[in-house]
């Protein structure tokens, strides 16, 4: 009975099994980033794709982990130390460790969490992403992030919108196509959001190590959405109109890194940042 109650916070039923439209022959984004984690949810396509793109970029791993470990310090900066207590979170990935409501909820035990992804593969996990919190405080929706509306719509039955909110959109962005308005795309849902919101981005770069062209190239070969690494002045772009909190629009790592974070012996290959909506 308390799985039928956790469903009733899906916008889609959970497939039994595996859902036909997964297909493994193909690598993809969540799946590729998953065995990047050292996750056990790919299938030889996505680890042959993971492969040929960490034979060009040694460290990867590594800063894939630093990337994961800025969402753990915004989450718990924006829980702990901003008082927010709604996080909206695009682009969830496969559960890993620390998602965003387990560290949300440990710092905030009523915060409420609505995740979005549009990978069939993150459904079948959205059990997992709900199990944990208060009831009705965590939300699955099987959505994508070019789809505003919807997503909003669907997130309206967990977060009240008149109050301040998280938009958390980590390592997702670099998926959209510029042709797709990936700038406008944020301003649309940071404008849905009042004052004393919080959009919280990280986005793989273009400008920090030489490696990364390649590393792209690599990577668009094979993977079923393409990737567009972006310089620091289009990822900047993204807070346009929002005030950075400090240290501001940083390689990952040096985000109020704290004694037990690592630093990738290369340093990362992304830039994140935190800002308020005034
Ligand atoms: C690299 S993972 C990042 C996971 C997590 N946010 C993190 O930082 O650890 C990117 C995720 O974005 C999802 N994604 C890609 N395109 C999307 C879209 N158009 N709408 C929603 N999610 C998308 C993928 O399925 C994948 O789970």
């Amino acid at each position: 009975m308390a799985e039928d109650r956790a469903d009733s916070w899906l916008t889609a039923p959970i497939p039994a099994g595996q859902p036909s439209e997964i297909d493994t022959s193909v690598a993809h984004p969540a799946r590729v980033y998953d065995y990047w984690l050292g996750g056990k949810d790919n299938f030889a396509a996505d680890r042959e794709a993971g492969d040929r793109v960490l034979a060009v970029t040694p460290g990867l791993r590594e800063r894939v982990r630093a990337g994961r470990a800025f969402l753990v310090r915004a989450v718990r900066y924006l829980a702990a130390e901003e008082g927010i207590r709604q996080f909206l979170d695009i682009g969830t990935g496969i559960p890993a460790a620390n998602n965003t409501h387990e560290v949300a909820q440990q710092a905030a035990p009523g915060a409420r969490i609505v995740y979005v992804d549009n990978d069939p593969i993150v459904l079948t996990h959205a059990r997992a992403l709900l199990a944990g919190g208060p009831e009705g405080s965590i939300q699955y929706i099987d959505g994508d992030v070019r789809d505003v509306a919807a997503i909003l719509g669907a997130a309206a039955r967990t977060l009240d919108f008149t109050r301040p909110t998280a938009l958390m959109l980590l390592g997702v962005l670099h998926l959209i196509q510029d042709s797709e308005g990936p700038h406008e795309i944020v301003a649309r849902l940071m404008g849905e959001l009042p004052s004393g919101s919080y959009l919280v981005l990280s986005h793989p770069a273009s400008d920090i190590h030489p490696g990364q062209a390649e590393a792209q190239r690599r990577y668009n070969e094979r993977v079923s959405t393409p990737q567009t690494l972006r310089n620091r002045a289009e990822v900047s772009r993204f807070f346009d109109g929002l005030d950075l909190v400090p240290p501001g629009l940083v390689y990952v790592h040096t985000w109020r890194p704290g004694p037990d974070d690592i630093v990738p012996p290369g340093g990362v290959s992304a830039y994140g940042g935190v800002a308020r909506k005034p």
